[in-house]
Formats: C-alpha cells, sequence, structure tokens
C-alpha cells in the first residue's frame, strides 16, 4: 500500500511518525509533499520517508491520499489532485470542517473523514472517524488502523464530526487553558514555578487515569474528594457560584457551532 499525504504540518508529521515506527506501512512506501523543501528534507531525514514538492504525480500512484493542508489551502490543491489520484484510491482527510460531499464534488471518490487531536504528536491522541457516502467498512478499517498508531480512535457518522471537534479536537486548549490558570493561581501564592508545574500536570494526568481506571463517573469521584465544609469544598462553590461549568458547556456548544459554519462555508 503507498500512502501520500498532502501538506507535511504538525499533523501529517504526528500520524507518519506512528505508522512508521509502528510499521504500518513502510517508510519506503509513505510519500509527504509540502511547499517547504526545507521541511520535506527534515521529514526524509528523520523517517526515511519519499517526498515530494509536487502534488499531482505524489498522488498519481498512491493507493491512499491523506488531506493534511490547512482547509482554506483546500480549495487551491484539490482540483490539480482530484484529476490526478487512482479512481480506485481512498481519500482521508484530516481538515476540520470540509464535508465529504464538498470534497468529493459529485465524483465518485470514497472519502472518510478523520478529526484528530495534538496529542498524537506523542502517540497519545484521541480521533473520531467518519466514513463519507462510498466509504467501506474496508477503509473505515484502514483509517482507523492508522489512526490506531497515534492513539485512540473511534467511529462516528460524519455529522457527529462537530461534537468530535468539541469534545477532543479542540479540547487539548481547554486542558492547557485550565493548566494556565492553575499555575497562574499557584504562582500568585508565591509558589515555585516548577515545582507548581510538575504538581499541576501529575495531577491532570492521574485525575483522567483515576477516571478511566475506576470506571467510575466524574461527579462521583469528585464528590469523593469533596467533604462538607472543607477545602475542596470551598474551591468547587467558588466555581459553582462563578458558573466555570456553565461556561465550560458554553464553549463547547461554541466551538461546534462555528464548526458546522466552517462546513457550510
Ligand atoms: N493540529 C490540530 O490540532 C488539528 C486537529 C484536528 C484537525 N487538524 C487538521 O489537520 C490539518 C493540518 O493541520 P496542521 O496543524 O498539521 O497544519 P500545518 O502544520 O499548517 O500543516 C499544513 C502543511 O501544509 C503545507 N502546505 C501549504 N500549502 C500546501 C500545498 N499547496 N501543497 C502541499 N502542502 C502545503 C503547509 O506549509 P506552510 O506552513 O509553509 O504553509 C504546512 O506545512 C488541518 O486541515 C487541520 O484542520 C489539525
Amino acid at each position: 500500500m503507498k500512502i501520500t499525504f498532502i501538506g507535511a504540518g504538525n499533523m501529517a508529521e504526528a500520524i507518519v511518525s506512528g505508522i512508521v515506527k509502528q510499521q504500518v506501512v513502510a517508510a519506503s512506501n509513505v510519500c509527504l509533499t509540502d511547499i517547504s523543501e526545507e521541511r520535506l528534507e527534515y521529514l526524509s531525514q528523520k523517517y526515511g520517508v519519499e517526498t515530494s514538492l509536487n502534488n499531482p504525480s505524489a498522488v498519481a500512484d498512491a493507493d491512499v491520499v491523506v488531506l493534511a493542508v490547512k482547509p482554506q489551502i483546500f480549495p487551491s490543491v484539490w482540483p490539480e489532485i482530484a484529476e490526478a489520484i487512482k479512481p480506485d484510491a481512498l481519500v482521508i482527510s484530516v481538515m476540520a470542517g470540509v464535508p465529504s460531499a464538498t470534497i468529493a464534488g459529485g465524483k465518485t471518490i470514497r472519502i472518510v473523514r478523520v478529526m484528530p487531536n495534538t496529542p498524537a504528536l506523542i502517540g497519545k491522541g484521541a480521533a473520531g472517524i467518519a466514513a463519507g457516502e462510498l466509504a467501506t467498512e474496508a477503509d473505515l478499517q484502514l483509517a482507523e488502523k492508522l489512526m490506531s498508531a497515534v492513539g485512540i480512535a473511534v467511529r462516528v457518522k460524519e455529522e457527529e464530526l462537530h461534537a468530535v471537534t468539541a469534545v477532543s479536537g479542540s479540547s487539548p486548549a481547554y486542558v492547557f487553558y485550565l493548566l494556565e490558570n492553575m499555575l497562574a493561581a499557584a504562582d500568585q501564592m508565591g509558589m515555585e514555578k516548577g515545582i507548581a508545574r510538575e504538581l499541576a500536570l501529575a495531577t491532570v494526568i492521574g485525575a483522567a487515569e483515576l477516571m478511566k481506571e475506576s470506571g467510575e463517573e466524574a461527579d462521583a469521584l469528585r464528590n469523593k474528594v469533596t467533604s462538607k465544609g472543607g477545602t475542596t469544598a470551598a474551591a468547587i462553590n467558588t466555581m459553582i457560584d462563578r458558573g466555570v461549568g456553565e461556561s465550560i458547556i458554553a464553549a463547547m456548544k461554541a466551538c461546534a457551532a462555528r464548526s458546522r459554519e466552517l462546513a457550510n462555508g
């Protein structure tokens, strides 16, 4: 199987790194294209993959074409690629918000859409995978296999990718925002930066792993550490009074709404 990535940015590198290291695809069967020769040189040296500055020739013999350019670049690169891809090639798009019907443009192209997230860079990603109209079970399995090399992959309906964007695609930023403010508070309380960072990071990772391993719900675990009149209650009550929970729900709805807006052009 020959696989060509159009756009050799962060997400393409994350996926390529995973699939080459785990030998899902041989490096010699992976090709990356980009507009930066320097970037391609770096990736070729690091992963032993093929590279090209020419999108149409790079897709001509590919069995799988991964669209990994920014959505705003898509309209300018797609016409030249669509003409050149093999009729039976599978197209996998990691582009946020571009519907499979827009990519297909009325042509009979098999498309699978993937919504990844940045922890894929360290093999701990969470991706939603959705079949376009003509994609087969085998296509979904292949996309799952590729994305499983950089984290977990779950199947959803294409319409659900807007919610996936809110739940996992954009959500690393919410966690960073939480950490940013936890560390700002620690600083205001006079704590040494390095120690605060170490404690806060271990806590976020530990709390997530506790929830995963125990199988318990978030509110049950929260209640267990919140005794009436205690220190945790003082913190949680402040958050409740200030509407932090409602803000998170509103933020995620805004994220999904923006995803819909982008999809509708
Ligand atoms: N990063 C995320 O968290 C995330 C999450 C979910 C989905 N995605 C999706 O993943 C896709 C890639 O994101 P990214 O973060 O990897 O972006 P990125 O780092 O900007 O990667 C895109 C790459 O494509 C290159 N490029 C621009 N024009 C090109 C052309 N005509 N032909 C070939 N390559 C071209 C860019 O070069 P220049 O930089 O020189 O322009 C850049 O290296 C996006 O569609 C995004 O929506 C990303």
